[in-house]
């Protein structure tokens, strides 16, 4: 039986819910509060008074809801959040708080929250909160399933409730010089000019499965034995992953997948919401706080005694805070989503920034080029001027640098790859602005970025996506297609790349990978193309005090699968049209014999096993994965293709390339970006996603097996353009 038909038990979910995370002590408030909802009932045999909102009050049959009940409750769990502050004032005065350089430190530069996201996270929270109560109330008493109930919520829309205000920022309304215009947006809206919004940065993620939280709001899942699942560390340090039969990828197949992962999406980490300081979850040692020093927005990964890594270095405990939460699409109340800060679209948001102003403050404003720092012999990216907020590794001494994603800063080899393309875009620039003189510094920057966001398409769907998923996609532009990146795509399917077996990095190359950085991008690049996949890896290793210790990724990815609700994986083979795994015997033809006994050490049934877990657990077929994976990761790309208006390839954009300038942009491979905008690099293999061999031999840069894309193909002076002008 899958988890998600299960029947709710009235006296077992719905209260342990409640109590979990938000109530903070004001659990006979609760109380009080709980059993004066229950006295008044109203009537179920009569129909819904006449005053009353007839469409809300059909919801729930039984115990009809009200929008004035509805108020009462969202008042009631603001207080709760009131009260919070003390809380968060007692964590204050103990000094918990994330130390520079620690684990934790690297987490939270990697999901930082922006101003957009906080804004939003109040309002967020006191809706989900509030649907958490009315599921308690209402649901349980028409002893509804988990997922009825989820359905039910969302159709009670916020508008008309005092948490109207959240919905100010969703809907956007599009002008016809949006409609028009031949560039795309920065933020990603008006792509699709009916729904404007759609692909905007800042919305929540979509979902290919309605999600799955314990009590249907917002608690992670459990076990269909009802215990809590294994915890996410012991699942991924007992995991015996297949090692991939293929041995001819690259790390490049990595690097641009986490790459393409930071223009397509970025989940935020909740901050204190009376404060707005990061939570730190865990002491710098990695033990757990008492459990009045945990913050509720904590979800800690507790590691199990006898862990292979951790028990040497006597960590027990690894910070998790959950993600921001966002309020249900159409501004609903319901399960919790959570936001996804990047643009949906493939957009080179990571190298553009995803607003305006974020943009603006990356250009230089002459010539169409994007700042960046100058050294003797090379260009590196800008320096930040906040490297408290954008940069974990400050005791290495390395550079902070700013990009249009903090996450430039999370791997020298990340830093390495948005280095290429901020070159990319100047060397385009550049040129474009030598030879059309009469552009100004708006017309070249656009063209640029432009030529820029069609090369990381070609590069994506050309070479990237053959070698991962071992099939093309191609995809015909369509506007009913949606480009909403799927919280599935988001938190495990592009997230399963990092958990691929990969060369061992040890720590101290990691810390001189961030010293010698600025001095050798060729160095870091090289290596994407000369290793290939073969252990594990570890991130974000941090020196707290006296030990360093890394948090495993798996661990985190697998975490915020809970904290994301989302299914399990036996949901996603049906989802996927494959069979669903009845027992663990029944995973033989699909896993190998020694990752199945791994599974079975942890889990207690084959129901619970985790997406990301199940996933990569599958033998590969034809790409990188097994077919749940390669499903998910499908979905995505062939909506991310077809939904785009502005695709380098849409003849059906206000102003498509030319003939000849999709030609050239058709040459172009990750090889000749990479020997374009290196210092010393004259000899590369033509597919960087493949390792060196017979096969794929050095070439020198000049040698016809890496074309160039001849940029003359953007002479005004030749080629006039369509300007549609409103
Ligand atoms: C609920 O609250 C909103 C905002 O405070 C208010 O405009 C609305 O009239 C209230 N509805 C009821 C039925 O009390
Ligand atoms: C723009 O770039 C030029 C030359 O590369 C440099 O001298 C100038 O300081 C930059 N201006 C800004 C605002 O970054
Ligand atoms: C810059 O390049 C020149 C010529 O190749 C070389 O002599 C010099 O050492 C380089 N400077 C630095 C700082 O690398």
């Amino acid at each position: 039986m899958i988890a998600s038909t299960m029947h709710y038990s009235k006296e077992e979910e719905f209260p342990s819910t409640m109590l979990k995370y938000y109530l903070i002590g004001l659990y006979s408030v609760t109380l009080v509060f709980i059993c004066h909802g229950w006295n008044e009932h109203p009537d179920n045999t009569r129909g819904c008074k006449r005053y009353e909102d007839p469409e809300l009050c059909s919801i729930f049959p039984m115990k009809k809801i009200n929008w004035k009940e509805i108020n009462k409750t969202i008042i009631f769990v603001q207080n709760i959040y009131i009260r919070m502050e003390t809380r968060e004032k007692i964590l204050g005065y103990a000094d918990i708080k994330i130390e520079t350089g620690t684990p934790s430190h690297g987490l939270f530069v990697d999901s930082n929250p922006e101003p957009e996201t906080t804004e939003m996270m109040k309002v967020s929270l006191e809706a989900v909160a509030a649907s958490s109560q009315i599921a308690y109330e209402y649901c349980t008493s028409e002893l509804l399933r988990r997922e009825e109930c989820g359905e039910k919520l969302r159709r009670i829309k916020l508008w008309k409730t005092a948490l109207r205000s959240g919905c100010q920022r969703l809907g956007k309304i599009c002008m016809k010089e949006d409609v028009y215009s031949k560039y795309r947006s920065i933020d990603g809206s008006c792509n699709n000019y009916m729904k404007g919004e759609r692909g905007q940065s800042f919305t929540i993620y979509g979902r290919l499965l309605f999600p799955e939280y314990m009590g249907g709001v917002r608690d992670p899942r459990r076990s269909v034995t009802r215990q809590v699942l294994p915890s996410a560390r012991e699942v991924s340090a007992k995991l015996e992953l297949n090692s991939i039969p293929d041995q001819m990828r690259s790390w490049a197949v990595l690097f641009w997948g986490q790459f393409l992962e930071h223009d397509m999406a970025h989940t935020a980490m909740s901050k204190m919401i009376h404060t707005g300081k990061p939570i730190e979850c865990c002491d710098p040692d990695g033990r757990a706080f008492s459990p009045r020093y945990e913050h509720p927005f904590c979800m800690t990964i507790k590691v199990p005694p006898n862990d292979p890594y951790y028990s040497e270095r006597d960590v027990t405990c690894l910070s998790y805070v959950r993600s921001a939460p966002a309020l249900g699409p159409d501004c609903s109340m319901g399960p919790m989503e959570q936001i996804n800060q990047a643009t949906h679209l493939i957009d080179a948001s990571q190298i553009y920034g995803v607003t305006k102003a974020k943009s603006d403050h990356l250009r230089n404003f002459t010539k169409g080029l994007l700042s960046v720092t100058h050294l003797t012999n090379s260009t590196i990216l800008e320096i930040s001027k906040n490297p408290q907020s954008d940069c974990q590794q400050r005791k290495f001494n390395a550079p902070c640098y700013q990009s249009g994603d903090k996450r430039v800063n999370t791997d020298p080899h990340m830093t390495a790859m948005y280095t290429l393309w901020v070159r990319e875009h100047n060397r385009i620039a550049a040129y474009l602005a030598d030879m059309n003189s009469g552009w100004d510094d708006e017309t070249v920057f656009q063209e640029a970025r432009r030529i820029v966001i069609a090369e990381i398409q070609h590069i994506t769907y050309n070479e990237w996506i053959p070698s991962i998923l071992g099939t093309r996609i191609k995809t015909e532009y369509r506007p009913d297609i949606d480009p909403t990146v799927s919280n599935e795509f988001a938190t495990a399917a592009i997230r399963a790349l990092n958990s691929v077996p990969i060369g061992k990095l040890s720590l101290a190359d990691e810390e001189k990978k961030h010293t010698y950085l600025h001095k050798s991008i060729d160095l870091l690049l090289s290596e994407m193309y000369k290793n290939k996949f073969t252990g594990r890896r570890l991130y974000y290793i941090g020196k707290p005090r006296e030990v360093t210790y890394g948090v495993d990724i798996l661990s985190v990815d697998i975490q915020r699968g809970r904290d994301h609700g989302l299914p399990t994986y036996n949901d996603y083979r049906l989802y996927c049209g494959l069979s669903e795994a009845e027992t663990f015997d029944d995973l033989r033809p699909i896993m190998l014999p020694k990752a199945i006994e791994s599974l079975k050490k942890s889990y207690k049934s084959v129901d619970d096993l985790d997406l990301i877990v199940g996933g990569l657990a599958e033998k590969p077929e034809r790409g990188m994965f097994g077919p749940t994976l390669t499903c998910v990761l499908k979905d995505q790309f062939e909506r991310t293709r077809g939904s785009d208006r502005y695709f380098y390839s849409n003849p059906d954009q206000p102003s498509p390339f030319s003939h000849s300038q999709l030609k050239e942009i058709e040459k172009v491979t990750l090889a000749r970006i990479i020997c374009d905008n290196s210092e010393k690099i004259e000899k590369i293999p033509p597919k960087v996603f493949e390792i060196v061999s017979k096969r794929n031999p050095e070439q020198s840069c000049d040698s016809k097996h890496i074309p160039r894309l001849d940029l003359q193909a953007w002479n005004n002076e030749r080629y006039t353009y369509n300007h549609v002008t409103s």
